[in-house]
């Protein structure tokens, strides 16, 4: 069954019925205001922070899956009938219904007993509230009358307590009315200076902003009362649930057209001006009051709507590719690149799977992030290394997480990760290598964001390699700490307590159980930091110079060789009894994925075969037509000394999944051994678009990456979880842009070093390096990957197009494939 199809040209994904298989999300917003909205106009917003900026009320994991949203009623005043244009919540049967996921705006649309409506969403740039913008058409050849009902309930601002400290907050809430605006300004006579608004851009004939009152006892949002009377109550809350409702009445005459604004709003008073008067209750609503005015115009709407159109043409522009697969240039030229944006706003923190009140940024997710929006937005990318850098401990270790809001680490998780410190090496070589600039390494910032330890960007790198050189084991790779990128490979915890955390449980003493991956993570970031080194390092450092981190990059590497490798592809980890992990002495989960990609990306093995060696049993063993899966066989009970990745049934999450974030890696290391149809080969395998005619099966939204689709060894092989805030995503870009295609930024230029299969005969792009836009044209004469460029009509030896010093702002590459 089709859910619906791509509109490449309009960068949207059209969804043609409203019962897809899952609600399929997209997200508003770009700075401070965020929203999820669903296909049928579920989900929520928030400030900032998904857990303490609560704006609306939403509620997970419930029936239908996808509940409380940003709902319209349209009534008909002449039989009393009403329907919900976007189907949810009264699922009415709609004529032509419609949802259009676009760039950082959604609209929904449909018609009813020849009323059409069509609903545009989308959250201004700069501005903290968002629209609803509703346009409604009466097609009949009568008039009508009608009557447009709005709904939002308000989130009590923290969403944990919000859902769980009723005997606080059936008592807390408070509203506002003023000229049709519905203020929500509960504990506002308290500690917030802030308030959220819902406005209106006619003057509605009623307004409801109890819950109760506008549903009716005993009732839901498919059926509320007010809907049925046909009119609102005109409730005041106080306590219980706070919502938001208007009821407009509308008269359409046959053909017209009419549009009706609503805004969604968040709004912060400075402490001292809060009230109005000064010594009232009242919300000091001077400042809000030309906000909201100004988008409740039309005019001002429309021109924010094309401001954000442009924003996101800016950002996608920054690379641009024409290749002979659809797959591959939807995705990189649209969905990848904005879903590495949302994984930058996200983080790991609210989609239909984080709840929001969780995870907060993670160290390491953030960092790998970073990798796949760096080029779109380098300053705030800059800003989030920093950010991210100041939760580092003195020790070099990382705080696993942070909350946005405070930017302080979380201490119930806490530290002890130990492949975290070297994701930040990565990340900001990445951004230096995008952007050049070298002087973000002698920015000052602090460790455990205490700013009396204020040292140099620089010195933090240092740190995260010294940190792991001060926990080497027995043979020599780094420890594993609580867990290595694999947060379910646990070999420290030993817990036999249902409940208690996986991640934090530490029953052993940390020093025996050592991890391959890490050690690979590590090769690579001794190798980055050999190269920063040799561009950034100062007389007199000899102890840190490019040769010792050369040095400690081939050590480790040779201990890969004598400790990690297993015959026919890398071992996983040492456990804490010092026995192997992800061997073929094992008795399940023999094979594991990560160390085969990541060693090889790392550039371990291809010297002596084990490369190749490698991947080939990763193909043999782990490959399957739904993707590759993270280890084989599957655990099939659970193992005290492994952890959590036992803890899942066969073939689901760690335990045997197609964990799609591991993934690139492997194709990467295919594309370092030049085998370019398997690394495309597994990429098609997991690019959702590829994967559109498998709607049914994988369930997912066909334009995201999901993180796990099930393994063979679960009954629902092929059914995707996890969709949108994923590494999958940063490294899948990353992995299709500069590896396959090869257009990749280097020290001190762009390379351009395609690994591309031989049928392809050429492909363009077009690209934004430094303030200069390379125009590139590939061109296959031969079978191989062998490559002569010719830059500006001139032949260049090597790859890398040096960025240019005499001010040219468009360079021509021709790059020929032999
Ligand atoms: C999941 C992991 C995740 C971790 C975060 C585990 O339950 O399986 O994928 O990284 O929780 O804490
Ligand atoms: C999801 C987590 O966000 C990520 O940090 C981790 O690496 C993977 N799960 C694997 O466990």
């Amino acid at each position: 069954m089709k859910y619906g199809y791509f509109d490449d040209a309009n960068r949207e994904y059209v969804i043609t019925r409203p019962d897809t298989p899952l609600p399929w999300i997209n997200y508003l917003g770009s700075e401070n205001y965020f929203a999820l909205i669903s296909n049928t106009a579920g989900g929520y917003s928030f400030f900032k922070d998904a857990r303490l900026r609560r704006i609306s009320r939403y509620r997970y994991n419930n029936t239908p899956p996808d509940f409380g949203g940003r709902y319209l009623y349209l009534r008909d005043n002449e039989d009393g009938k009403y329907w919900s244009p976007s189907w949810q919540p009264t699922q009415t049967e709609l004529q032509d219904y419609s949802c259009r996921h676009g760039m950082g705006y959604t609209v929904i649309g449909s018609t009813y007993n020849g009323i059409q409506a069509e609903t545009r969403y989308f959250v201004p740039l700069g501005e903290n509230l968002e629209v609803w913008q509703v346009t409604l058409t009466n097609q009949r050849l009568t008039s009508a009358d009608l009557s447009l009902f709005s709904a939002i309930e308000f989130c009590l601002w923290d969403a944990a307590d919000d859902s769980t400290n009723f005997q606080r907050n059936f008592s807390t809430g408070q509203v506002e009315v003023e000229d049709g605006v519905i203020y929500h300004k509960t504990e506002y006579r308290e500690r917030r200076d802030h308030f959220a608004y819902f406005a209106c851009s006619e003057k509605p004939s009623g307004f409801d902003t109890q819950r109760e009152a506008f549903l009716g006892p005993y009732r839901s949002w498919d059926r509320p009362i007010a809907l049925e009377r046909g009119r609102s109550a005109g409730s005041i809350a106080f306590g219980w649930q706070p919502i938001g409702s208007h009821c407009i009445p509308l008269s359409l005459k046959p053909g017209e057209q009419k549009q009706v604004i609503f805004l969604l709003g968040y709004f912060e008073n400075p402490r001292d001006q809060k009230f109005d008067p000064p010594d009232s209750q009242t919300i000091n609503k001077r400042g809000v009051k030309p906000v909201i005015a100004k988008f409740l115009d039309k005019t001002n709407v429309d021109l924010a709507f094309d401001s954000l159109k442009s924003y996101w043409d800016r950002l996608l522009g920054v690379l641009q590719v024409h290749t002979p697969v659809e797959h591959i240039d939807r995705m990189v030229n649209v969905w990848n690149a904005y879903q590495c944006m949302v994984t930058f706003n996200m983080s790991r923190s609210a989609s239909s799977y984080e709840s929001g009140i969780g995870r907060g940024l993670g160290f390491r997710d953030s960092n790998q992030d970073l990798l796949g929006f760096v080029q779109m937005v380098p300053e705030r990318a800059r800003q989030r290394i920093l950010d991210l850098a100041a939760t580092q401990l003195p020790s070099g270790g990382a705080y696993h997480q942070y909350q946005p809001l405070t930017r302080r680490g979380n201490n119930d998780i806490g530290s002890n990760f130990n492949d975290d410190p070297h994701w930040l090496v990565l990340a900001v070589a990445a951004y230096l290598r995008e952007t050049g600039d070298w002087g973000i390494l002698d920015e000052l910032v602090p460790y455990d964001n205490l700013s009396e330890s204020s040292m140099p960007l620089y010195e933090h790198l240092q740190r995260s390699i010294q940190y792991a050189l001060d926990r080497l084991g027995p043979h020599g790779l780094p420890l594993i700490g609580r867990a290595d990128w694999n947060d379910c490979l646990n070999l420290n915890c030993f817990s036999e307590a249902p409940g208690e955390s996986f991640q934090t449980t530490t029953n052993m003493d940390g020093n025996v159980a050592e991890s391959v991956f890490i050690a690979g993570l590590f090769v690579l970031s001794t190798r980055e930091m050999a190269q920063i080194a040799e561009r950034y390092g100062k007389p007199g450092s000899e102890a840190h110079s490019s040769a010792f981190y050369s040095k400690l990059a081939d050590d480790m590497t040779n201990t890969i060789y004598e400790h990690g490798w297993d015959g026919e592809w890398f071992l996983r980890a040492y456990d804490a009894l010092g026995q192997k992990v992800g061997s073929s002495g094992c008795e399940e989960g023999k094979i594991y994925i990560e160390p085969q990609g990541f060693s090889v990306l790392a550039g371990v093995g291809l010297e002596n075969g084990y490369a190749k060696k490698a991947l080939d049993s990763v193909n043999k063993r782990l490959a399957t037509k739904h993707g590759i899966e993270i280890l084989q066989p599957a655990y099939s009970r659970y193992y005290l000394n492994l952890g959590e990745i036992s803890s899942y049934p066969p073939g689901y999450k760690e335990n045997a999944s197609i964990f799609c974030h591991t993934n690139p890696w492997v194709m990467i290391a295919e594309t370092k051994v030049g085998n370019a149809d398997r690394a495309l080969d597994y990429y098609l395998r997991i690019n959702p678009s590829a994967r559109e005619g498998l709607a049914e099966l994988h369930r997912c939204e066909p334009y995201v990456y999901v993180q796990t689709i099930a393994g063979h060894d679960a009954p629902t092989h092929g059914e995707a979880k996890n969709s949108w805030l994923t590494g999958t995503a940063a490294w899948n870009y990353v992995t299709i842009t500069q590896w396959i295609l090869g257009i990749r930024p280097a020290w001190d230029g762009l390379q351009v070093a395609p690994v591309i299969p031989a049928d392809w005969p050429d492909f363009t792009a077009t690209r934004e390096f430094r303030g200069v836009t390379y125009q590139i044209t590939v061109k296959r004469t031969g079978p191989g990957n062998n490559i002569n460029l010719i830059v500006d009509g001139k032949a260049v030896d090597g790859n890398t197009i040096p960025v240019p010093k005499d001010g040219r702002k468009t360079i021509v590459v021709e790059a020929i494939l032999k």
